[in-house]
């Protein structure tokens, strides 16, 4: 039994100290956590994450007090009730929207300055793997979320996503009814899906984000030069006072201060948003209300779905699904399809450099086709293009293989 100082004040230091250890606490996880200082404002992406994480949740839950999971409720309890009868409403509507959609514009940054600097190697594939996890579930809360509205994109949109399971030559029609409870999107369909988003899904992330942050802790975080760096005998020059000779900082506070600069800068980007730009998070078709006999002109998914989306359109039957499932895994594969020993930024290693920006460009080219309908010559860039992202991550282990050890 640990020894008790019983003169220790409640709650003072000492006290939670014997009960909670929280001097271990503070120093495995702000004194001594350690940070390359050869970082730029890109290693802020995982605070925005976390913060724009925060904002959904508090703005989620605000919206929960008066949202109504019911198919005869749910359109008018947002689009009247929230937007109109309630103090407010409209602003954590459009703080919810806004987040959605920025949420996924800051994580493909985020993944994609991973891939740049190679942070997914020199032992830290767990972080990549657990952040490709955390983007499955949050394309999983993304998309149970759209349905609440229960406006006609959310109906269809449901429709056709949930038909997906019965596209291919099995014809799975049985899962695809499982899915739904019904024979077409109903209101056991809204309400699974409400539960989905408001308990099940935001409870995984949660614990994936942990999960994340825990992976961070002992390879530390990547540089910008992919340096393997002594964090010991670094830390050690650092707490001599050798701050300038050390190739580290500290993460409390002088990570944070970089952080909350960055995130200063995104705050104001995303209220600016939020006032006065936040039209383009609410597709206008999704204003009607689900009706199952009007099928929308031209149904497509929000923006951070296109490019996945237009990799399944342009094949037939059992092609388009293979080639869709591809898309969804391949990203998680990354550690282990770059075979080249180097752990050092693109611009150091030409081939994959091409790779990179051949990638980025691609998957945006997709994302532009996505929102086109599928005719004449947009159908015919929307398949090149579909095509050249497979063959890009097939010859990725080529490429990086025979790279000269730098
Ligand atoms: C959506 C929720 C996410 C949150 C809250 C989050 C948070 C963070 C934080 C705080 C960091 C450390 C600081 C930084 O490098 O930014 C980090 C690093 C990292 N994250 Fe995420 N992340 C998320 C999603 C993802 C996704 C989708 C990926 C892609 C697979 C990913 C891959 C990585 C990698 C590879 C690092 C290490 C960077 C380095 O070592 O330099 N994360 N993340």
């Amino acid at each position: 039994m640990a020894h008790f100082d019983h003169n220790a004040k409640p709650f003072s230091e000492k006290w939670l100290d014997e009960r909670l250890a929280v001097k271990t606490l503070r120093r495995v996880l702000a004194e001594e956590y350690w940070i390359p200082k050869d970082i730029n404002f890109l290693w802020a992406m995982g605070m925005i994450l976390a913060v724009t994480f925060g904002l959904l949740t508090i703005s989620g839950i605000f919206l929960l007090m008066y949202y109504k999971p019911d198919v005869a409720l749910a359109f008018d309890s947002v689009n009247y009730t929230i937007m109109q009868e309630v103090g407010y409403g409209w602003l954590f509507r459009h703080i919810h929207g806004v987040a959605a959609s920025v949420v996924f514009l800051i994580i493909y940054i985020h993944m994609f300055t991973g891939i740049y600097y190679g942070s997914y190697k020199q032992g830290r594939e767990m972080i990549w793997i657990s952040g490709m996890l955390l983007f499955v579930t949050f394309s999983a809360e993304a998309f149970s979320g759209y349905m609440l509205p229960w406006g006609q994109m959310s109906y269809w949109a449901g429709m056709v996503i949930t038909n997906l399971f019965s596209a291919g030559s099995l014809e799975l029609n049985a899962v695809v009814e499982w899915i739904r409870g019904d024979y077409v999107p109903g209101d056991a369909y809204l309400t699974r899906f409400f539960m989905l988003h408001v308990l099940l899904l935001p409870l995984v992330i949660i614990g994936i984000i942990v999960l994340h942050f825990g992976t961070l802790r002992i390879p530390h975080v990547n540089n910008q030069e992919g340096a393997e760096i002594d964090f010991d005998e670094e830390a050690k020059k650092y707490l001599a006072g050798n701050t300038q000779e050390a190739k580290v900082i500290r993460f409390q506070w002088d990570f944070l201060s970089k952080d909350f600069m960055v995130l200063g800068f995104f705050l104001i980007l995303f209220f600016y948003l939020t006032f006065y730009h936040f039209a383009f998070a609410m597709d206008p078709v999704n204003f009607d209300p689900a009706d199952g006999l009007k099928t929308p002109a031209h149904i497509y998914p929000e923006w951070y779905f296109l490019w996945s989306y237009e990799i399944l359109r342009p094949f037939p039957k059992d092609p388009g699904l293979i080639a869709f499932a591809f898309s969804q895994v391949i990203f998680v594969l990354l550690p282990f399809l770059d075979r080249s020993p180097n752990a050092v930024p693109a611009h150091k290693r030409p081939m994959f450099f091409i790779w990179f920006w051949l990638l980025l460009i691609d998957m945006i080219l997709l994302t532009f086709m996505g929102k086109l309908p599928p005719e004449g010559m947009f159908s015919t860039i929307g398949l090149w293009s579909a095509i050249a992202f497979i063959v890009l991550w097939i010859a990725l282990p080529f490429i990086t293989k025979n790279e000269k050890k730098i």
